[in-house]
């Protein structure tokens, strides 16, 4: 395992971006501090200096770039499985959740010229940092503010390391996760509001289908939605 560390960075994503040409399979680059950190549909991600979990993997395993469509839940599931607590689901696509707050974000990244070249998983856990200042329809929460207490950042590197390690081996191998990931689909059976085809609709989730699509019931028509087809507004 090859680690990079940075006290401080623009962003681990986007550093793997700029030189993941010069970069080994598998390495993993954290930071205590992210002076341009991005979340998912060209969001910030804001995160107190040595608070919180940054890091991002690079992965250039062809075996593991075909199955790009199911690593973000996959990941979203190594944190989960990493972390170990109870009440702690998947906000699909690949939010960590804890009860009904948001624990941790994962942005997953391709870089293409006529294929794709890597992908790079850019995961984001609240550890350490007890206040989230922002336009939050929901605050945050972090793992201090459920434990009560201070988290080594440190030890949980390493155990989300060797769950993501772990896991993506499994996919390598045609592990089916599905079942793991059905347990913990957060937004199964909820009403939300959320915008589909720039329409803002109340929609009923039905739940995660097999090939980690959404299937929601909108009116009296069903669809299954990829990941950039909904945003919501709950
Ligand atoms: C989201 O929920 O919107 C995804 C957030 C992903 C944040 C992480 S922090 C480490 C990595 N570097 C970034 O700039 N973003 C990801």
């Amino acid at each position: 395992m090859k680690t990079i560390h940075f006290e401080i960075i623009d962003s681990t994503n986007t550093y793997l971006k700029r030189n993941y040409k010069d970069l080994d399979n598998f390495t993993f680059v954290s930071a205590d501090f992210q002076s341009a950190g991005r979340g998912r549909n060209n969001r910030n991600w804001k995160s107190e200096k040595g608070e919180n979990l940054l890091f991002s993997l690079l992965i250039k395993d062809e075996s593991l770039i075909k199955e790009f469509k199911s690593l973000s839940i996959i990941s979203a599931l190594s944190v989960i499985e990493a972390i170990d607590l109870p009440e702690l689901s998947i906000k699909w696509p690949n939010d960590v959740y804890y009860k009904d707050n948001k624990l941790a974000g994962i942005l997953l990244e391709g870089v293409s010229t006529d294929k794709i070249e890597c992908l790079i998983i850019g995961i984001g856990i609240n550890v350490n940092q007890k206040e989230f200042i922002g336009d939050y329809k929901r605050e945050p929460t972090s793992l201090c503010k459920i434990l009560n207490k201070d988290i080594n950042i440190e030890t949980l590197k390493e155990k989300v390391y060797k769950q993501i390690e772990s896991n993506f081996k499994l996919v390598k191998n045609n592990y089916d996760f599905y079942k793991k990931i059905v347990k913990l689909d957060y937004l199964k059976n909820k009403e939300v509001y959320a915008e589909i085809n720039n329409e803002l609709r109340n929609i009923k989730v039905l739940g995660i289908n097999k090939d980690y699509s959404l299937k929601v019931k909108k009116d009296n028509d069903i669809l299954n939605l990829q990941s950039g087809e909904i945003t919501f507004h709950v």
